[in-house]
């Protein structure tokens, strides 16, 4: 029987877990990739197999999950060096470029991982792409919610010349008519590009940053040290 997809995400899960040491600093990422990690960090924990580890959650649902299954934590504040981060992504292209953030976390995120000695991305391969933004799925940006509108028009003129771009406020709730809050109450605009982001990946980032309402946007640059890619086939890793 063909192997489902969630099962593809616990095997590159438990891979990337493989690298996990007792004594580490751990940044514990967000969503339904990095929740079988947490779940393997907290078994090897339990069963003595790994002791002393810190955790630092990169949302408040990963810092539930890790409290309710014995992970102790702590924050970038009290441990600013970080040993290994271990989360998943939305896509991956070949540079190991990454787009994050359909959960909602990447400014946590960013940080966290950002401030990892090694940052390793487990994927099911699914999500690896060509070209960042190809694949259906949005490129989010965090925005303060002051005047998100005018943030909208801004990131809208930035984009203006790019063929089926759009960019629109996330919305959640059964109607979905509230606006969703980042954990740092923040709003998110998702952009969507027909065929992928074809300009250079770092000046798009940073013409999308210098817009003041914006805090961070969901493309990670540079930052992912391997990514665990596990398909049908078997496991792939490719280190940067
Ligand atoms: C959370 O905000 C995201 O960055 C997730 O890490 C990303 O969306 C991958 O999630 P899944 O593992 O659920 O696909």
């Amino acid at each position: 029987a063909p192997t489902s997809q969630d099962e593809l995400k616990r095997i590159a899960a438990h891979r990337a877990v493989d690298l996990v040491e007792s004594g580490m600093v751990l940044g514990l990422g967000t969503g339904s990739t990095a929740v079988h990690a947490l779940d393997r960090i907290g078994d090897l924990l339990r069963c003595g197999v790994l002791h002393d580890i810190v955790g630092i959650p990169t949302s408040k649902k990963t810092e539930a999950h890790a409290l309710s299954i014995g992970i102790p934590l702590s924050d970038l504040d009290r441990h600013p060096s970080v040993d290994l981060s271990i989360d998943g992504a939305d896509e991956v292209d070949p540079h190991l470029n990454l787009v994050k953030g359909r959960g909602g976390s990447l400014l946590r995120e960013k940080m966290i991982e950002g401030a990892s000695k090694r940052f390793v991305v487990i994927v099911d391969d699914s999500k690896m792409v060509d070209r960042l933004g190809c694949s259906g799925n949005s490129v989010p940006v965090e925005i303060i919610p002051f005047c998100w509108g005018y943030t909208l028009g801004q990131l809208k003129k930035l984009f203006a010349g790019e063929c089926g771009f759009d960019a629109r406020l996330r919305m959640t709730g059964d109607e979905k008519k509230e606006p969703f809050l980042t954990d740092n109450f923040n709003y998110i605009i998702d952009l969507y590009f027909e065929n992928g982001i074809t300009r250079d990946l770092n000046e798009v980032s940073d013409e999308i940053l210098r817009l003041t309402g914006v805090v961070e946007h969901g493309m990670f640059l540079g930052l992912a040290s391997s990514v665990i890619i596990a398909g049908e086939d078997g496991v792939t890793v490719k280190n940067k």
